[in-house]
Order: structure tokens, then C-alpha cells, then sequence
């Protein structure tokens, strides 16, 4: 098995395992022991969730980013989603890591539509979504919070820079088509 689901640049992203509880943690805003569940729930389920971000030459976990399976409104949608441990900050590893995932999305699943749900406060999230093509869509209630819904077809704009190994094809259905 190869050891990155997704290459870029500066980072490699892998699944993440029941000994990475310390390293999310580093981001305490979340929920750690439900991220790390999730994340092995869906990865069943679905093939897909956050996966762990490691700097490839330093070896360090910096975060989590993931394609996650969301229900919006009675959608199904695939949301791009990111975090990183504090000390990581303002390097551009989100946008980089962001882009690994769209580019997985639109070369390995063969998506055409991914959201990212942002908080009205969070313009750094914004920005991130911004640098990566995604344009605002509307306004939604996700889990009785407003929330900036951002949309693109990641395979419009592709970085190129991201290699992604063939390994988690189980998908069904998801990307947008409403629920039966
Ligand atoms: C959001 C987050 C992942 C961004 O990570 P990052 O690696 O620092 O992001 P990047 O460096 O790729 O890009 C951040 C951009 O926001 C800009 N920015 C930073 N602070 C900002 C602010 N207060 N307002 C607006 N833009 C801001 C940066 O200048 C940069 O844009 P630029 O490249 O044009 O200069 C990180 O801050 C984080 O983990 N936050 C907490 C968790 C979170 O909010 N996750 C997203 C949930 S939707």
C-alpha cells in the first residue's frame, strides 16, 4: 500500500489511526475522539474523511483534511474540510492541503461538485476557499449554525501538484444528489 493517499509539494496525507489522539488534540476547538471515530467510521463507509496532514520532509503531523460526506437540507454533499495545529498556521498548508483533496475528488472519484461550509467569522477559511477556486453559493443553516456554503468543480483548475494513489474507490452516490 502506498504510503500517502494524497502527495503535494510540501505534504503528505494518510488515514488517520487510533495513535494520532495526542496530535489532534494539539487542536483543542475540536472534538478530538469524535474526529478520530468519524474519520475510521467513514473511512468504512465511505472510503473517505479526514485524513492526517504530515509535512513529508520533517515527518510532523500538522492536521486534519479530508473530504467529508455531509447532509445539508436533505443533500448529500462532499465537503472539504481543514484544521491545523496552531504552530502550522499562515504557511499555506491548507491551501496546499485543500487543493490535494480537490484534485483526489476530481481525479480518483471523478467529482464535479465539492463544498466547504464556513462560518460568517471565519474569513481565513474563506480565503483558503477563495485561493482554491471556490466561489459563494448561499447561506445555510448546517447543524443550527449559519454557514457560508462555497462551491467549485475541482476539476476545473486542477494544481497538478498532487498525486493520488487509487486506493480508496468505495464511493457511492455522494456529491450532490439529493437523498431518496
Ligand atoms: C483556517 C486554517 C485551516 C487556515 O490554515 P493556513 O494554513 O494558515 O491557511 P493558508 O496559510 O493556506 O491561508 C490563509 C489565508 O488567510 C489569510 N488570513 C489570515 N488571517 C486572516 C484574517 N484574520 N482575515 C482574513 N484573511 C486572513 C492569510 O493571509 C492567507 O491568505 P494569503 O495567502 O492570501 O495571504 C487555520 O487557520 C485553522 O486551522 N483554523 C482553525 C480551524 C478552522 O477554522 N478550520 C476551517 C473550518 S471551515
Amino acid at each position: 500500500m502506498a504510503e500517502w493517499i494524497i502527495e503535494t509539494a510540501r505534504l503528505g496525507l494518510r488515514r488517520l489511526r487510533p495513535d494520532d489522539l495526542a496530535q489532534i488534540r494539539r487542536m483543542p476547538w475540536l472534538d478530538a475522539e469524535r474526529v478520530l471515530h468519524r474519520s475510521l467510521e467513514e473511512y468504512e463507509r465511505v472510503g473517505h474523511g479526514f485524513l492526517a496532514v504530515i509535512l513529508r520532509t520533517s515527518r510532523e503531523f500538522v492536521g486534519v483534511c479530508g473530504l467529508l460526506d455531509q447532509e445539508i437540507e436533505g443533500r448529500r454533499e462532499a465537503e472539504v474540510g481543514y484544521h491545523l495545529i496552531e504552530a502550522f498556521h499562515g504557511q499555506g498548508i491548507a491551501t496546499e492541503a485543500a487543493r490535494g483533496v480537490m484534485d483526489y475528488a476530481a481525479e480518483a472519484m471523478g467529482l464535479r461538485r465539492i463544498v466547504s461550509f464556513i462560518e460568517h467569522h471565519n474569513d481565513r477559511s474563506a480565503r483558503v476557499a477563495a485561493k482554491n477556486g471556490l466561489v459563494y453559493e448561499r447561506d445555510e443553516l448546517f447543524r443550527d449554525i449559519l454557514v457560508r456554503v462555497f462551491v467549485a468543480d475541482p476539476s476545473v483548475g486542477r494544481g497538478g501538484g498532487a498525486t493520488a494513489s487509487m486506493e480508496s474507490l468505495a464511493v457511492d452516490g455522494i456529491g450532490g444528489t439529493p437523498r431518496a
